[in-house]
């Protein structure tokens, strides 16, 4: 079928009109090959036609099979599934499989899958005594990303990267590690004993026990609470080619192991205007303090004192499915925790902020964090934890994603092009010559 218009062609005519010149250049999935300009020249020994596109806001840099976003229309799909059907009918685990294997597991394969990540919970000895080390009031996202990257020295066949067996291992270990490693770093910024994973317990049954237990003989989580942070891991599980999964295939695209590269990718989601943002919701909410502030504070975010945190999106310019997920989600955890007082500040904010003109023009809409961290809140995880709490459900999709790019023959490693704007060649004066 042809995807051009009427005239039966998918392709696109440049005429440069330095030279009079014109090129045909074939169009596939709406796309052009950007280095099918690299024909466009002036002289024969230019370089060539390049784009300029910083911050990628329209360069596709992969192609990919695992999550569809439709940002116009507010449509998220892992692996062709409806994140809203995937939030009400399955497990994290179900969807973290489907992520990296491309299908939703049957009954055995859920059962092996579960056995294997169970099996992986545990972490070395010296990983303990790694974290030991860390400042007492160090960010626990900062020793995730640390000691994240440290399990590549713990794992040194790992860099075999095109091995099937190290590959599946990998994806084990981290998922299976990562709320050990987030819960050890909670646990020592409290100076509370590190407690062993439970592996009678669910995934995320098991890190809630990781978390908080205290001296009960066996940590029984609320079936509730439980279900919430499930399905906030499956919110948080992929999201296409955003900043993190970038650094992620990245990083990865250097055929480093991919302990370091989901290192970087947890460096890139620790900012705040990624994987950040929701614990900068609760510090902006903390800041207004009162409901009688918001609109002051909104008069001073259209001036450009500071940004609405938790609101826009790159992709989504109507609504962010998983917000509404999230608000729905809230009400179930606010019964069972009591309201958290800063809701009223939140809905106050979204509700001016729907109706004012600045934000309509610019499509500003609650994301997935303006009411992650109320929720992460109120189940009492501190707001330094709400980044690490973002990277274990991102886990199974930087695995995915990284999977499928060392499996893409089109890969190579990643390498920009830039427009020098710099000197010309000029002379190295002597020390004594330099004003
Ligand atoms: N509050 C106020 N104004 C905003 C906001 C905001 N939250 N977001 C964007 N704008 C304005 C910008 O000032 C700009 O206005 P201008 O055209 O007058 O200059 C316009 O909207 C476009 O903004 P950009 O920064 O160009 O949009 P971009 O797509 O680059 O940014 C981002 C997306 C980073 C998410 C941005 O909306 C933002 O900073 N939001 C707050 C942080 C946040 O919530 N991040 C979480 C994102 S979701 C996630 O990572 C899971």
């Amino acid at each position: 079928m042809l995807a051009s218009g009427d005239t039966g062609k998918s392709t696109l005519t440049i005429t440069d009109n330095r030279t009079g010149k014109s090129y045909e250049v074939p169009i596939t999935h709406e796309t052009i090959h950007a280095t099918d300009l690299r024909q466009i020249k002036v002289n024969v020994d230019d370089f060539g036609l390049m784009t300029y596109d910083p911050a990628f806001m329209n360069t596709a840099s992969c192609k990919s099979t695992v999550t569809y976003i439709d940002g116009d229309k507010g449509i998220l799909r892992y692996r062709g599934y409806p994140i809203e059907q995937l939030a009400e009918r399955c497990t994290y685990l179900e969807v973290a499989y489907l992520l990296i294997y491309g299908e939703l597991p049957n009954k055995t394969q859920l059962t092996e899958w579960a056995a294997h990540i169970t099996t992986h919970t545990f972490v070395h000895e010296n990983i303990k005594k790694l974290m030991d080390g860390f400042h007492h009031d160090a960010h626990p996202m900062g020793m995730f990303v640390s000691t994240v990257a440290a399990l590549s020295t713990f794992y040194p066949s790992a860099k075999h990267i095109a091995d099937h067996k190290e590959r599946e291992l990998t994806f084990y270990r981290l998922i299976g590690k990562a709320p050990t490693l987030a819960a050890f770093a909670y646990r020592h910024s409290t100076g509370m004993p590190f407690v062993h994973p439970d592996n009678d317990l669910s995934y995320v049954g098991n890190f809630l026990n990781m978390m908080f237990r205290i001296a009960e003989p066996k940590y029984q989580p609320h079936p509730i609470l439980e279900k919430a942070l499930d399905v906030l891991f499956i919110l948080h599980a992929d999201h296409e080619q955003n900043c993190s999964t970038s650094a992620m295939r990245s990083v990865g695209s250097s055929h480093v192991d991919p302990y370091s590269a989901a290192a970087a990718a947890s460096a890139a989601l620790y900012g705040p205007l990624h994987g950040g943002a929701n614990e900068a919701v609760l510090h902006m909410l903390d800041e207004i303090g009162s409901l009688d502030k918001v609109p002051g504070f909104i008069r001073d975010v259209k001036e450009g004192k500071g940004r609405l945190m938790g609101f826009g999106h790159r992709v989504y310019k109507n609504f962010d499915p998983r917000a509404s997920i999230i608000k729905r989600l809230a009400d179930q955890v606010f019964e069972v925790t009591g309201r958290n007082p800063k809701l009223d500040l939140a809905l106050e904010l979204e509700r001016i902020a729907l109706q004012d003109d600045y934000f309509i023009k610019r499509k500003l809409y609650p994301n997935v964090d303006f009411y992650s961290g109320l929720i992460y809140q109120a189940m009492k995880f501190p707001d330094q934890m709400f980044p690490v709490l973002f990277a274990i459900g991102r886990m199974s999709g930087w695995l995915a994603q990284w999977s499928e790019m060392v499996s893409d023959t089109e890969q190579k490693i990643a390498r920009p092009r830039q427009i020098y704007l710099g000197y010309g060649k000029r002379d190295v004066p002597m020390l004594s010559q330099r004003q």
